[in-house]
């Protein structure tokens, strides 16, 4: 019989890369913490429509990678391809702008979209991200553009990613430039791949996005959507960039950025990795103004960004970052069955008081428990061996300065808290 594999495009989490996972995680949720963002959780699956309505029928997402279903009630179901369709709809749905002015909401979770697998695309993927509803002014833009250059800088990526900005006004600018790119365009439209020209037809803004030489080198000298800027959408861009220098956030005015989905009005940014090689978008994200009233609800500002979870991780991990890894910091060794009730007792008061601590349960010679004690990178050994069970003492070992002394079972906690403050 055929091995049971997981599905292509999905992969497994495995017990020496959960530790990572679990870094990035705490980073997350500590910075929202920080900027005063709420967790939400959502629906795995929602109604195919929320998706089609935000995101757009016509882009890549919907169009073409949604995992749909028709349900056993003929209701259209759809994996979630993305988060903030559904976030949006949990605000309307609970009326959360009822309940303050401004909502500061974040998420982290899996995602699925029907793409080519390769180094950092996968079919289900993870994310985590930020919403903000409430706020239709730049400030609001900064604050969620900081949040994304403070989580890429704990993480060790921010001298690797750099930050690409635009702004593609809002929906009345953008119905003149589009027509006036058509325009433009329209003469060399034999010479643009299939997916552009399907694009001409659908959404000739993302045209702009090509990654084809040929393609780019023609529009090189296409109308620019800041020549459409209304006054207000001008003045809004223009206050981020204050607001980003003034916070030393490095960034670059990118005026072919345009992003894939349909809900996008003003600002829109990606944060790209220098090194991630073909899928080098760490984050992207960017304003929503219209999209809690296209889903029913009132009127109200919004924007955000998610990034991929995975993405962070080949980047981290391509750094070589010290975030990587968890390293315990004592491995207990116990070398006679009579002081493992101790061994046990020493390792646990050491944990409550914040260390992190392995001890042997294989019963092991001490060769091999130090051996072991090197493998995972520990700093400090503890031994307890027939004549320091006899003494109440324990043996302490200082791998990296070759320090041993002997020690105190009464004294360890306060031995360990001396060493490390
Ligand atoms: P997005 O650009 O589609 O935006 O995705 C955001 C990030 O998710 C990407 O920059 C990338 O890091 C990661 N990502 C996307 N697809 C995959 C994949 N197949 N495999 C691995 N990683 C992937 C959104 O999803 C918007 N909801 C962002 C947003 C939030 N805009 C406003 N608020």
């Amino acid at each position: 019989m055929n091995q049971l594999r997981s599905v292509k495009g999905t992969h497994d989490i495995l017990p020496d890369e959960s530790n990572k996972w679990q870094n990035l995680e705490s980073i997350v949720n500590a910075v929202c913490a920080q900027y005063g963002y709420h967790e939400i959780r959502t629906p795995i699956f929602e109604e195919t429509g929320l998706f089609s309505r935000s995101v757009g029928e016509e882009t890549d997402i919907v169009s073409k990678e949604m995992y749909t279903w028709e349900d056993k009630d003929g209701k259209s179901l759809t994996l979630r391809p993305e988060l903030t369709a559904s976030v949006t709809r949990s605000f309307i749905q609970h009326s959360l702008g009822n309940q303050s002015p401004i909502q500061r909401l974040y998420y982290m979770g899996p995602l699925f979209r029907r793409e080519r697998p390769q180094k950092g695309r996968q079919r289900q993927f993870h994310q985590f991200g930020v919403e903000a509803f409430g706020s239709e002014h730049p400030e609001q833009d900064a604050e969620i553009i900081a949040i994304a250059w403070q989580i890429l800088s704990r993480c060790g990526l921010a001298n690797d990613a750099k930050l690409n900005l635009n702004s593609i006004g809002s929906k009345e600018c953008r119905i003149d430039y589009r027509s006036a790119l058509k325009d433009y365009i329209l003469p060399y439209l034999n010479d643009f791949s299939e997916t552009s020209q399907q694009r001409f037809k659908t959404n000739p803004l993302r045209i702009l996005d090509t990654k084809s030489e040929k393609e780019q080198m023609i529009l090189k000298d296409a109308p620019m959507i800041t020549d459409y800027h209304s006054t207000d959408d001008s003045a809004h861009i223009e206050s981020l960039k204050g607001f980003l220098n003034a916070m030393d956030i490095p960034f670059e005015i990118n005026h072919k950025l345009v992003r894939g989905l349909d809900y996008y009005t003003k600002t829109v940014f990606e944060f790209n990795s220098l090194t991630l090689g073909a899928q080098d978008a760490l984050l992207g994200g960017g304003r929503y103004d219209g999209l809690v009233k296209t889903l029913g609800g009132k009127q109200t500002p919004g924007i955000g960004f998610a990034a991929g979870m995975e993405r962070f991780l080949i980047a981290m991990d391509e750094s070589e970052n010290e975030f990587n890894r968890s390293t315990p910091d004592i491995y207990l060794v116990c070398l006679d069955e009579k002081g493992l009730s101790n061994s046990l007792k020493i390792s646990d008061q050491l944990r409550k008081n914040g260390f992190k601590v392995v001890t042997d349960p294989l019963r092991r010679s001490m060769k091999s428990q130090l051996r072991d004690a090197n493998k995972l990178g520990v700093k400090f050994a503890l031994i307890l061996g027939e004549t320091e069970i006899k003494d109440k003492t324990i043996a302490f070992k200082d791998f990296g300065k070759g320090i041993q002394k002997t020690i105190l079972q009464s004294e360890v906690i306060n031995f360990f808290d001396d060493l490390t403050n």
